[in-house]
Order: C-alpha cells, then structure tokens, then sequence
C-alpha cells in the first residue's frame, strides 16, 4: 500500500530559533558529525502514558505501518516508546473504518495489541492516511453516518483492546487529499461532531489528531481560525508537515539537462528554479501558465547553461512529476527513470487508492540510504558519497555523485535538534513516522536524549 503520510515529530516550526548559523558545510564521509553517541537508550520510561498525560516530553510514539511483509510486529523494538500508534484503519465506502490486515498475522491488529501491553506500551490505531481518508467526509456527513462510523471505532477498540484513537484525516474540506476523497465544506465542522460524540463513548480512551500545519479548513475553504472546541476533545495533537527533515525524507531528483558534478562548497555559485508550477493551475492565481511550461523549461535551462558554463543550477520539484502538455503527470521524466533502482525499497510506485497509477513519490528513509550504501550502519556518510548539513534547516543532505541524486535526510544532528527544540518548546513529545524507516534506533535514541537531556 502506497502511503504518503510524512512524518513527523510534534514540531515544524522553525529550527532557525534553535540555529545561530545558516550555512551549508561539506560532511566528510565516515566522519562522525554529529554531538551525541548513538549508543544506549536513554532514561525513557516504558510506562505508557496516561491517556490524556501531555506534560512536556512526555509522548514518545512512532507508527507501525501494517503492510510491510518484512517489517511485522515481531520487528519492534518498543523499548524507550510509551505510545505506538498501529498504522492502520481506513475509511470505507461503508462508512466503517477498517482494518484489512487479519486479526493474528504477523502485522495484525491483535498480534500488535498484544505484543504493545506485554511491553508495557499504549497501543493506539490510526484512522486515515493519504490511502484511507476517502471516505471521511462521507462517513462525518449526517448524525447516521457518524453513529455507523463511531459504532466501528468503539467495536475496534473493544475487539482488540486498543487504548488510543487517531485520526489521520488528509485533508478535511480540503481538495489537497487524493483526487477521489470524498469532500464537503462542512468537513470540519462534522469532525468535530463525531469526535464529541465518540468521546463520550471511549470517555478513558486517548483521542488524538495528525494534523497539517495550517490549521483544517473552515466552511469558507479557508484555515479556521478557532479550534479550540477540538481541544476538549482530543489529548494532543501531532503536526505532520515535515516533508522535508524527518524519518520520511524528501529527494531531490537532478533531472539530465543539470548532469554536472555537483559541489556543495560551491553552493553560493548556483541558481535554483523554483516554478511553483509548470503547466499547473496549483499555483498563485494570478501565475502566467501554458501546457507547454515544461517542455518550454528545460530549453530556457539548456540555454542558461551555455552563459554560465560554470554555475550550478537546480530546481525544486514537487513529489509528483511536473505536469505534461496534457495537464498530467509527466510520464518521461528520464530524471525519474534513472533514480528508480535507488529508491527505498519501501516507496514503489503503484496506484493509489483511487486507482491511479502515481510514480516512487521520492521517499527515503534511514533504512533505506543506508540499505542502497549512500550511509553507513551507523548513519555517517558513506565513502565516495558527499555529504553536507544546512544550518538554518538543521538538514542533512548526502549526494550520489555517480547518478546525481542528492537525498535530505535525517541523521543524530537533526534528530538531537528536533528533541532539543522540543524540551525548550515544551512541546508534548515526538512521533516518528515510521518505526521500521529507523536503523538500530539511531534516530529514536537520538531524539530521546536530546529530549531527556535538555528537559
Ligand atoms: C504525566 O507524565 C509525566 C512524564 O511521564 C509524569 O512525570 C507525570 O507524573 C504524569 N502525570 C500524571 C498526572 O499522570
Ligand atoms: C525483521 O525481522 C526479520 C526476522 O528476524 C528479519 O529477517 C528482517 O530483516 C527484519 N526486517 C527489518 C526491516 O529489519
Ligand atoms: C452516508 O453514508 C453512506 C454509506 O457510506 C453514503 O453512501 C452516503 O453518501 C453518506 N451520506 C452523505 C451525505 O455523504
Ligand atoms: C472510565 O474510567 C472510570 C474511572 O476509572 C470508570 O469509573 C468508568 O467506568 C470508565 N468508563 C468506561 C466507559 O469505561
Ligand atoms: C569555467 O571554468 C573553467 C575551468 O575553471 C575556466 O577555464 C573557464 O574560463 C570558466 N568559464 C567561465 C565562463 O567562467
């Protein structure tokens, strides 16, 4: 199952607080950059939280994606996490959240809850995702649709014992979702309907929300400005917008006509495109737009490239391929058929829940830089790869000079900057999105410490 959600720790704001500098510098490779050893697990306690217990630092979750048939249950390490959330239920035409994967396989509801209490851990289930909102805004629509969906959530947590409930809506009255999400100006509004009424179903169960970063859409279409009815409801809430510095990480593709090796130092001696987007109405209202941008975009780039033989350029890119003459996708991208077998393992391409065929959306993670060579076991930069960190972002960055493919990632020095920021915030805790993308918890114990150091 393809899966979008990015990841996350309770934070997004700026680490530009948390950064005096903002620079790239180069990473030599097997040099170890990074301040704090990746060796034992801190002082966490294994006591779940309390539902409802959001003292500062006190949530130490990561999700359990449930399709992986080589990352199951028996693949955890819960030690140090006081909440995993199992990822997950979907909505369904029904109006019923489901769970597709059986009771006791090695990924199955109840081989997961049982496997959460024997550690000590609170297990909670995640509804939603970028698969599994479709039917939201159907399901929250009227008074019977939500007594279906709530009698399926309070059947889920009886049957299998689950202590927590979150919901992964992407995105309430929104058309960011995919392109079959049911959707409904009052999406809002009837989420938090249902939330009330399920509350007093589970009153001792922990209800909480992955949240984007600006705030769900009001019947207007625009981000609403009062959420406070939502607090009484949920525990805590978990802001899931970091595309591009988390467990789930962000690639950027060199596409053929920006074929030069790439130097970092001479980073202050390149030009970045930033066409936010060719052929595409998703941008400001006003963009000037034709089908041909993107073939228009490259021949600008080539000639460009002739004046200035000697300057790096570059562009950013969105996840999915700049739209085609036809208004689509491009399907001939050969930036994105040379990446391909460097891809995680874990980010095929496949169709989405609607259907429709969607290319590797460019996600890393830990694992998996490490499992294609471009990192070490222990997470340094590998020989013959380049590697740098950007200061104002706190990002770690590491390039494939041989297919001029640069990943951002994370490593000890951004998680260790994520926990950090998360003490002097006194933000709830952390989430990592998701568990099996980590690699002998390097990131988690990182993140911990920091955590556990500065509070
Ligand atoms: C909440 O959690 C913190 C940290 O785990 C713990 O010290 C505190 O006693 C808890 N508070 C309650 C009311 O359970
Ligand atoms: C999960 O555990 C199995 C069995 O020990 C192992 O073969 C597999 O490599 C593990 N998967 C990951 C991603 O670590
Ligand atoms: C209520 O749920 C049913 C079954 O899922 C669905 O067919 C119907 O469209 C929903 N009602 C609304 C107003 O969305
Ligand atoms: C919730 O917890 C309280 C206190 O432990 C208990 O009295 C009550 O019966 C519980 N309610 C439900 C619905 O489980
Ligand atoms: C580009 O760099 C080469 C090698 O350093 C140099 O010979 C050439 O003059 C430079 N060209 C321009 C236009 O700066």
């Amino acid at each position: 199952m393809k899966f979008a959600l990015p990841i996350v720790s309770l934070l997004v704001l700026p680490f530009a607080a948390a950064a005096p500098t903002c620079s790239l510098r180069s990473v030599s490779s097997g040099v170890v950059t990074t301040p704090t050893s990746t060796g034992s697990a801190p002082g966490s306690t294994s006591t779940p939280a309390n539902p409802g217990n959001t003292t500062s630092g006190s949530i130490s979750m990561a999700w359990f994606a449930n399709w992986h048939t080589d990352y199951t249950v028996a693949n955890i390490s819960w030690k140090g996490y006081n909440r995993v959330a199992y990822f997950g239920a979907i909505t369904s035409a029904s109006g019923a959240a489901v769970i597709t994967v059986g009771d006791n396989e090695p990924s199955g509801p109840a081989t997961f809850v049982a496997a959460a209490k024997q550690n000590n851990v609170l297990p909670v289930v995640t509804v939603g995702g970028w698969d599994g909102s479709v039917y939201f805004s159907s399901s929250f629509a009227t008074s019977g649709n939500r007594t279906t969906f709530i009698n399926s959530i309070v059947s889920m947590v009886n049957t299998y014992g689950f202590q927590g409930v979150e919901f992964d809506w992407e995105y309430p009255g929104s058309t960011n979702g995919l392109s079959c999400n049911t959707e409904s100006p009052q999406d809002t509004a009837n989420f938090l309907s249902m939330l009330q009424d399920l509350k007093q179903q589970l009153p001792n169960v922990s209800l909480s929300a992955a949240v984007p970063v600006k705030p769900w859409n009001d019947a207007t279409g625009n981000p609403s400005t009062d959420l406070t009815s939502f607090a009484q409801v949920l525990d805590y809430v978990v802001t899931v917008g970091g595309w591009d510095g988390s467990v789930q990480l962000l690639v950027f593709f060199w596409p053929p006509h920006f074929r030069q090796p790439y130097n970092f130092r001479q980073f202050h001696q390149g030009v970045e495109f930033d066409r936010e987007h060719p052929g595409s109405t998703n941008g400001l209202s006003c963009n000037t737009e034709l089908p041909q941008d993107t073939a228009n975009f490259p021949s600008m780039l080539q000639e460009l490239k002739q004046q200035l033989p000697n300057v790096s350029l570059s562009a950013a890119i969105p996840v999915k391929p700049w739209n085609d003459a036809t208004g689509n996708p491009s399907t001939d991208l050969t930036s994105f058929a040379q990446v391909l077998d460097y891809l995680d393992g874990w980010n095929a391409a496949g169709p989405d829940a609607c259907g429709i065929s969607q290319p590797p959306s460019g996600d890393f993670n830990l694992w998996g830089l490490i499992s294609a060579g471009s990192l070490n076991e222990d997470g340094t930069v590998a020989s013959g790869m380049t590697g740098s960190y950007d200061e104002c972002s706190q990002t770690p960055y590491v390039s494939n000079p041989n297919i001029q493919v640069m990943v951002a990632y994370d490593n000890v020095q951004s998680f260790t900057a994520k926990g950090s920021f998360i003490s002097q915030q006194a933000l709830a805790g952390f989430a990592l999105w998701e568990m099996g993308g980590d690699y002998s918890n390097i990131l988690f114990n990182a993140i911990t410490s920091a955590v556990a150091r500065s509070s």
